[in-house]
């Protein structure tokens, strides 16, 4: 394969840009000429590319968002779409493509190489880290530290004040950020769409916490528990509780910042492993990195499948809660 084009798409994650820069320094050392696309499927069925070589992505790694810029393109999902996609790539001709993203982006890929016969390679690049085939998701560490340094904050001032904090983090379908933050941000209560949330359980358990002489407390509520979020939860547990309450939404400041140690390193392995899976001719799969080996899941799996959560942590919360 003598060139290959990489895109990101759907909602950026920290680390993407470390990911851009792997596929291209890796390409490059394939001798691969690697052309970046701006603006996800947007830019890709608008055209708009831009050759990349190893000086156009130096001091990219230590960023956060995406250089190449995103978008959710509703276009792409339509046959006209996709042909426009398609005729894009070919008559750049670019013969590969890595796309960076989530589920949204890889409904797109594997269309482009079921439909389209195009080579598509994904890595998967969300803050939510809900994608089946990969333990961890590019920029979920760093959203979760991000998330972590509010939590560590908004404690201070509920401690200061006496009050019961709902802190509501992002995960669209999943909770898989909840979970995490409200282990590490040491939260009396973790809400997450996986388990049924009973709101009269919840304030009970919440006054068992006042009455065993806690001063504030946090509840850790991912976005997509309950229609209307914290706030709904909020409003309906704060007067139960009979705590002064406020409500906190992290929303995008947790898909910003400069990515970790952990997501740089991640990005960097996935994006030598797309470069390395399209040379190999490997098609329609994403790369994925489960313990410590690189793994390959046909792109239709990685939304079609359900990855785990371990619930078990929400039993070990009860008890660390205490
Ligand atoms: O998928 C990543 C994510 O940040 C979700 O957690 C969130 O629900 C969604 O994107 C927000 O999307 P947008 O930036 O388009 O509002």
């Amino acid at each position: 394969m003598k060139k290959i084009g990489v895109l990101t798409s759907g909602g950026d994650a920290p680390g993407m840009n470390a990911c851009v820069r792997s596929v291209v320094r890796c390409g490059i050392s394939r001798e691969m000429e690697v052309i970046g696309i701006r603006h996800g499927y947007r830019g890709l069925i608008e055209g708009e590319m831009i050759p990349l070589g190893p000086r156009s992505v130096a001091h990219i790694l230590e960023h956060g968002g995406t250089f190449l810029e995103s978008s959710r393109c509703e276009e792409m999902k339509t046959p006209e779409g996709l042909k426009k996609a398609v005729d894009s790539l070919t008559s750049a001709g670019i013969e590969g493509l890595v796309a960076i993203g989530g589920d949204g982006t890889f409904r797109g890929a594997a269309a482009l190489s079921k439909e389209g016969g195009f080579k598509v390679v994904g890595v998967p690049g969300t803050i939510d880290n809900d994608v089946y085939g990969t333990d961890y998701t590019i920029g979920f560490d760093t959203a979760v530290n991000t998330a972590i340094d509010c939590i560590d904050k908004i404690r201070d001032t509920a401690e200061s004040h006496g009050r019961l904090f709902f802190v509501e983090v992002m995960g669209r379908n999943r909770g898989f950020i909840a979970l995490a933050v409200g282990i590490a941000g040491g939260a009396d209560e973790i809400l997450i769409p996986e388990t049924a949330t009973d709101l009269q359980a919840l304030a009970n358990s919440l006054k068992k916490h006042m009455a065993a002489g806690k001063r504030s407390s946090l509840v850790v509520v991912a976005e997509g528990d309950v229609p209307g979020g914290a706030q709904a939860i909020a409003d309906k547990v704060g007067w139960l509780v009979g705590m002064d309450y406020r409500v906190v939404s992290l929303g995008h400041v947790q898909r910003g910042g400069s990515p970790s140690a952990n997501d740089r390193i991640l990005a960097s392995e996935l994006g030598a492993a797309a470069v390395s899976a399209l040379a190999g001719r490997v098609n329609g799969c994403m790369v994925g990195k489960i313990g410590s080996d690189i793994v390959h899941t046909p792109l239709e799996e990685s939304w079609t499948e359900t990855k785990e959560l371990d619930t078990r942590m929400l039993k070990m919360l009860q008890i660390l809660a205490i």
